[in-house]
């Protein structure tokens, strides 16, 4: 018998660091760690980092400093672990600057964990890992412990051969790469024995998904949620974030042909204007993204869309940000990101001489967020009166209350018994909030 130790993990970035860190504590279960809700007394903390936007670095070192005293006060037993982009960024640069950590890693090495741990255990041991090994990570890690609950992430495809003149993506993450159909499909299906009743497929670029098929061809996403959506009690799929270069044929009909396929899609467009999606390498333009928009629309009508929007990109000018804000008016979003361009080291963007001034990518953004609350809050009312399925997914904030989502992803809040948690059913929308729904059941179970 391994003696019981204690894990907690610090979350910070996208999704699939939510699922990486899951992975993480699945892999060191078998070494006897065992979830901690806090990263006081713990005997490992992993501090799973995000390097999108500019500050990145600072805040991992603040919280470091942090994460030290208790290290200090575990008499130095607490092993402290840096994973996600910034570890793969940084490497060794981290323990130079905070040699108190005694593991840097990088997101294609989590499989190693169990070993690297071991050699951090020998007294004054650093382990930096952030290669991209050859071997597929996903070969190597365990089915997922710790249940993820009624709504899970499963990660298909990882890495990003884009290169966006902004981004750091590709160089964290590194090159494209899916996973093949029988694994996804095993994995899918393990989440929904622990009892996972929607699913949300992930990837830097997810619908660049092009797998080995179970029948011996390569299958891209559109096939892949075909498959999915014959496995019992799976009530929900989606899948996020897309780039509109991905969108194919076989994808938008499946938004037609899978009515377990949420009528919401996050499809980031990033700006309105041709001039700057082409700096920006977007490699579309603002007709594609509206052309894909309306054929979605055809197959699917009620289908709702979220979108991501960087403003004062290198170049814009006042008129590139005003077709930013005519394709919001004109297409028309649920909910919305956005964010004020930030200067990444080592991006094309970065070194570009005409940088918009901070104040006036302050204004900008202001302006569009403003747009997009509006569009939010009129999505919302419009939602009010509508009959729609509601996917229970914990209890309420008050006794006698039960939570769940709506098909395009909002909170939805009423009144119900907690043993209707993970199932799907009719609820009428009585009002719109900020944030969330209220409705009130009008039928009870869509299934057993
Ligand atoms: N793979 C996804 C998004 C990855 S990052 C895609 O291609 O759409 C998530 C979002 O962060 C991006 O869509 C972009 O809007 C924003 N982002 C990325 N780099 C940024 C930067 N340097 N400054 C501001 N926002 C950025
Ligand atoms: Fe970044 Fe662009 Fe790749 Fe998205 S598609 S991860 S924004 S480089
Ligand atoms: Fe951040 Fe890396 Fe995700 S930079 S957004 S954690 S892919």
């Amino acid at each position: 018998m391994t003696e019981p130790k204690r894990l907690h993990v610090i979350t910070w970035g996208c999704q699939m660091n939510v699922y990486d860190s899951g992975r993480m504590a699945d892999v060191l279960a078998p070494l006897g760690y065992a979830p901690a809700a806090e990263a006081a007394g713990a005997d490992m903390v992993i501090l799973n980092t995000c390097h999108i936007r500019e500050k990145a670095v600072d805040k991992v070192f603040s919280e470091l400093g942090r994460l030290r005293q208790l290290k200090d006060a575990s008499d130095g037993r607490m092993i402290l672990a840096v994973a996600g982009c910034v570890a793969q960024a940084e490497g060794a640069e981290i323990i130079a600057r905070a040699p108190y950590v005694d593991i840097v890693l990088g997101p294609q090495t989590y499989h190693r964990l169990p070993e690297m741990v071991a050699r951090a255990s020998r007294a004054g041991n650093k382990v930096i890992e952030t290669d991209f090994p050859p071997e597929d990570k996903f070969d190597h890690l365990p089915d997922s412990a710790t249940p993820q609950g009624v709504t899970a992430f499963l990660t298909v495809q990882e890495g990003c051969d884009k290169f966006c003149s902004f981004c750091v993506v590709p160089y964290t993450r590194g090159a494209e790469q899916s996973r093949p159909a029988a694994a996804i499909l095993r994995e899918a299906r393990h989440l929904v024995g622990q009892g996972a009743r929607e699913i949300t497929l992930l990837g830097q670029n997810v619908n660049a998904w092009h797998g080995d098929g179970t029948d011996g061809s390569t299958w891209g996403l559109g096939r892949l949620l075909h498959a999915l959506a014959n496995i019992p009690n799976l009530l929900r799929l989606r899948y996020a974030t897309s780039h509109p270069r991905d969108m194919d044929d076989d994808l938008i009909a499946a938004h037609r042909d899978i009515p377990i396929l949420m009528p919401f899609l996050h499809l980031p467009v990033q700006s309105g204007s041709d001039r700057i999606l082409a700096a920006m390498n977007r490699k579309h333009t603002a007709v594609d993204y509206r052309r894909i928009v309306d054929r979605l629309r055809e197959v699917r009508p009620d289908l709702a869309l979220s979108s991501d929007f960087i403003v004062g990109h290198p170049g814009e000018t006042q008129a590139d940000f005003d077709a930013t804000m005519t394709l919001v008016r004109d297409v028309g979003f649920a909910q919305a990101y956005s964010f004020k361009y930030s200067r990444r080291f080592g991006t094309p963007a970065a070194g570009a001489p005409d940088q918009v001034p901070e104040a006036e990518k302050d204004r900008r953004l202001q302006m569009l967020q403003a747009l997009l609350r509006e569009q939010q809050s009129r999505f919302a009312a419009g939602c009010v009166g509508l009959t729609l399925p509601v996917l229970f997914t914990g209890p309420g904030r008050h006794p006698g209350q039960i939570s769940g989502r709506s098909p395009f992803l909002q909170p939805v809040h009423l009144s119900g018994h907690s043993d209707l948690i993970g199932n799907e059913s009719l609820a009428r929308i009585v009002a719109a909030h900020p944030n969330s729904l209220a409705g009130t059941l009008v039928q009870e179970r869509l299934i057993a």
